[in-house]
């Protein structure tokens, strides 16, 4: 049964391009394949030409137009010529969605430096270049179009372990606020939202090379075992973005409750100047590594 909010993104995003960026696994792919659903040409953009190619090749078999791009979100440089290309084959995007992201476990100083730079280099100026690489054209185009960036309900938590990831999350969710604003200075009819996925199934959480020492391997594998065991399911979670998105509203979010939850406990500590404190359900996660 069609709904009402997926018949109004339909109508949103129909006939428009799509750019979303680490769609070749995840949330990026779901989108991806929700975005096509809904008639929009889809750029299936990703650092691992065949992940990208696979999904674009699934889209195609399932009557959708998608066209396979690589790009490293990491490197400015090579946001700012993917976008020029995209412009210039493709023309203007509807929306575009800064999704790639990476997980890094482990503490603080474990993490090799190389890591926590491409933790941010990823995560937050993969962001913000792409932004900038994109925004001029959508804002030159005249027509409605969207922005959207991956932020996570961890972009107003604590959370030891995951500290690259959380800060780097925490930066996106202000980094998008603030752009709103800027966007909002201008009469220009560009949506601007925050995607704030609380817990949905993907691979975010499989081990890397990256991880170091056994800290980082059983945090791994907890994160992994509570995703199985409590994700939201992936098509869900993206049918639910795509329709929201589609509102034009800044606040996006999988599952709205867990956000308020969030938010909520973020304002308490923030307004009563509280110490850092490990949330109660996330206790026995970390009660055997005390020493
Ligand atoms: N899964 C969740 O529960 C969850 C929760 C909150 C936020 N998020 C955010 O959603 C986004 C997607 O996460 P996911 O769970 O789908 O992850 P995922 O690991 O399943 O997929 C990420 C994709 O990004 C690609 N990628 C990685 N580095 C890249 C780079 N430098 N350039 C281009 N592509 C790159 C990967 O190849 C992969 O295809 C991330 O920003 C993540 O932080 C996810």
């Amino acid at each position: 049964m069609v709904t009402d909010a997926q018949r109004d993104a339909a109508e949103a995003f129909g006939g428009g391009l799509a750019v979303i960026t680490g769609a070749g696994a995840g949330i990026g792919a779901g989108l991806a394949r929700h975005a096509a659903a809904l008639g929009m040409a889809v750029v299936v953009a990703d650092i691992s030409r065949e992940r990208a190619e696979e999904v674009a090749a699934e889209i195609a078999a399932a009557g959708g137009t998608a066209h396979a791009m690589t790009v490293d979100v990491a490197h400015a440089g090579r946001i700012e010529q993917f976008a020029q290309e995209v412009h210039e084959r493709f023309g203007n995007v509807r929306l575009l969605i800064n999704n790639a992201g990476i997980e890094t476990v482990g503490y603080t100083w474990e993490i090799p430096a190389e890591r926590w730079d491409a933790t941010l280099d990823i995560n937050i100026h993969g962001v913000v270049h792409g932004v900038r690489a994109f925004m001029p054209h959508m804002i030159a185009s005249g027509e409605e179009c969207w922005v959207a960036n991956l932020s996570s309900v961890g972009g107003f938590g604590q959370m030891p372990i995951q500290t690259s990831y959380i800060m780097s999350k925490h930066a996106v969710q202000s980094f998008t606020e603030c752009l709103a604003l800027e966007v909002g200075l201008l009469d220009v009819p560009v949506h601007v939202s925050a995607i704030i996925p609380g817990m949905v199934r993907t691979r975010i959480f499989d081990a890397t090379d990256a991880d170091k020492g056994e800290v980082a391997v059983a945090h791994r594998t907890a994160m992994r075992e509570a995703m199985a065991a409590n994700g939201m399911d992936l098509d869900k979670a993206c049918e639910r973005i795509m329709d929201q998105l589609a509102t034009g509203r800044f606040w996006v979010s999988t599952q709205p409750r867990m956000t308020r939850m969030f938010v909520e406990k973020r304002a308490a500590f923030l307004s009563e100047q509280a110490e850092p404190q490990l949330a109660p359900e996330l206790a026995p996660m970390f009660a055997h590594r005390k020493k």
